[in-house]
Parts: C-alpha cells; structure tokens; sequence
C-alpha cells in the first residue's frame, strides 16, 4: 500500500461560516495501480489532492483523518518534510501545462535541470534522458525542439512535455487533476493513452481526478464515486458498470453518450443541480436528487457498506 486516506475531513473558513469540502474520505492507491477518482464540479475532488500534498490555501484546513504514504503520516510532517515528499515521491499534475513549465526557459533546460535534482547524473545523461523522454511523449525532433521555449508549442504538446517533466522526476505516484479537460477528445484520449504506458513503464500509480466517468472507467483499474464531499460507492470498472448500486452512479452512467443511439439504455437523469457544500441536505445528500429517495434518507446519513467486491453509502443495500 503507497498512499492511505483514511477519514479524511477538509474544511474551509469563509467569514463566519465552516465549508466541509471533504467529509469523512477513506481510500488507498496501491502500488502500481490506476485508480480514478470522478464526481461533479465541486464534490471535493481537487481539495482531497491538496490536502494529499499539503498545498490547501490558507483558509483551508485537515479537521481530523489521516494520510499515509509509504506508512509514514504525512498529514502530520512539517513543511519541509512535505516539500521532500512532494518533489520525489509524489507529483501533481495541473489542467493548465503554463502552470508547471517555465515561460524563460527551454524545455531542454528545465528537464535537464529538473532531472540532475532527481538522480545522479552528468549533463550528457540528463540530456539523453531528457531528448528520450521528449520522444516518449511524441516530440518530433526532440533533439531540436530541446532548445524551443513553451510559447513556441501548441498546447497539447504543452501538455506533454509537462508530462515528461513531471516524468522524469521519477515520482511513484502522480496526482492527474483533469489534465486533458481543456483538450479536444483526440489529443484527450492520447494524453490518456500516454500516462497509462508510462504508468506501466515507469512502475508508479496514478490518482486520475476527473468529471467523467467514461474517461475513468476507460484507464482505470479501480473507481472512487465522490458526491459533495463523499465517497459514495467504489468498485472496479466492472462492477461499477456492469452493476452500479449507488442511484447517482447509475445517473451518472446513463449520462454518458453512448456510441451508437440506437441501441439505448435506461435513462435515468439526474434531477436538479448539485447543491454546494455550503448547504449540505440532511441526511443522504444525495436525497434531494435522488428517484429511489425514502422517508429514512432524509433523516440519517448511510455510510459507506462493503458487499464483498464493491462498497456502497446508501439505505437501499
Ligand atoms: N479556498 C476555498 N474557500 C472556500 N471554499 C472552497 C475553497 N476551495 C474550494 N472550496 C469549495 O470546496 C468544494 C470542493 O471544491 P473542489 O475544487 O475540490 O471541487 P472539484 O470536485 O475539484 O470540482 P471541479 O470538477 O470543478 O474541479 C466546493 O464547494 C468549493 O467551492
Ligand atoms: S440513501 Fe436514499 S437518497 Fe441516498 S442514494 Fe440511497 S436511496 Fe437515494
Ligand atoms: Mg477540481
């Protein structure tokens, strides 16, 4: 086990008021492994990846849990402590390349430089190591293109080489927040088929964040549900598919265009916007939106129940 959540509560002070971005979170990313974490606009997926890291803004705060890297509970290490996890262990990735790679030097620079911090190696190897990279990631011309400046890429090969920049830090596991959600579909299913061969290649585990479910069931081995604040179901894509148990799991798949119109599927939407974290709804929090709602959902919150394969949070199991 490399990374472990476990009851992790996240709250923010606005004014007077307490927001519990994320409430009551548990789960683990393995070794090796491609987990996706999926849920709507502000259900708390990118606080729970702050708080990971420790990089939450300053009115943000861990009330209570735990996060274990390598059995080591970094939710309690002092910054630099962090920082050192931060740089060789774990590595986040952003939705905008301009925000990791810097505009005043060359890619060729920053990798090589980004690299001798990493590992021991002389400026030939690093440089190599930096041009194999580039061609990893579909650079033409690497060896060429090392001595281009960011503004002289388009975006999607921005995208890349911040990719291979964060590669080449070796981290054993990469945070993805979104990072193909401001591509068109095919630079989109590239990036993705990308991080799924390094994530082979290099040995590290990914924690793939994002809105869409297709996209997650598509890369990853295990899937985390997460509706304002909380997890409401895990299972494997299978599982997740094939049998999905939570109502808004179901909503959620049945919002996915399918390939062909023809053959349908159930249609099950979902009803409502998402309420904000602000306003939390008794009970289940899903209940307001929910089509299979009964009297008890509004009155106590169901918890999160194994079945043996999947987990689930809701009073019908
Ligand atoms: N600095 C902050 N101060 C107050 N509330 C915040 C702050 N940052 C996030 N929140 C709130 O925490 C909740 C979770 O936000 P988060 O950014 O984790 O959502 P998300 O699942 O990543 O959404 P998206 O898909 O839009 O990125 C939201 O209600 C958001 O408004
Ligand atoms: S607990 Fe009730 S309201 Fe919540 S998802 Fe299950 S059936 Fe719907
Ligand atoms: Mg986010």
């Amino acid at each position: 086990m490399m990374l472990k959540v476990k009851n992790l509560k996240t709250i923010f002070k606005v004014k007077q008021k307490i927001i519990r971005a994320v409430d009551d979170v548990s789960f683990v990313v393995p070794k090796n492994r491609f987990i996706g974490l999926v849920g709507e606009s502000g259900s708390g997926k990118s606080v729970t990846a702050l708080s990971i890291l420790n990089l939450l803004p300053n009115n943000g705060y861990i009330e209570s849990g735990s996060i274990f890297w390598d059995g080591k509970n970094i939710s309690s290490m002092n910054s630099k402590e962090i920082r050192d996890v931060r740089g060789a262990d774990i590595a986040l990735i952003f939705q905008n390349p301009l925000d990791s790679l810097n505009p005043v030097f060359t890619i060729g620079d920053q990798m090589i430089e980004t690299i001798r911090l990493h590992s021991k190696v002389d400026k030939k190897q690093a440089r190599d190591q930096t041009i194999a990279l580039l061609k990893k990631v579909n650079i033409p011309d690497p060896d060429i293109r090392l001595h281009d400046y960011p503004h002289q890429f388009s975006m999607g090969m921005c995208q890349r080489i911040m990719i291979a920049l964060t590669v080449s830090m070796k981290p054993r596991l990469l945070i993805a927040d979104e990072p193909t959600a401001s591509l068109d579909v095919t630079i989109q299913a590239q990036m993705l088929r990308l991080l799924e061969q390094l994530q082979h290649e290099y040995q590290m585990s990914i924690l793939l964040i994002s809105h869409d479910l297709g996209i997650i069931a598509q890369y990853c081995d295990y899937i985390l549900v997460m509706y304002l604040g909380r997890i409401v179901e895990k299972g494997s894509p299978e599982d997740i598919f094939s049998k999905p148990l939570h109502p808004y799991t179901q909503a959620l798949i049945s919002a996915i265009p399918v390939p062909d119109p023809k053959k349908g599927k159930p249609e099950i939407l979902l009803t409502g916007d998402m309420p904000g974290v602000a306003n939390l709804p008794s009970g289940c929090r899903f209940h307001p939106r929910c089509l299979k709602s009964m009297p008890e959902c509004s009155k106590s919150e169901p918890i999160l129940k194994s079945n043996g394969r999947s987990e689930v949070a809701c009073f019908l199991y």
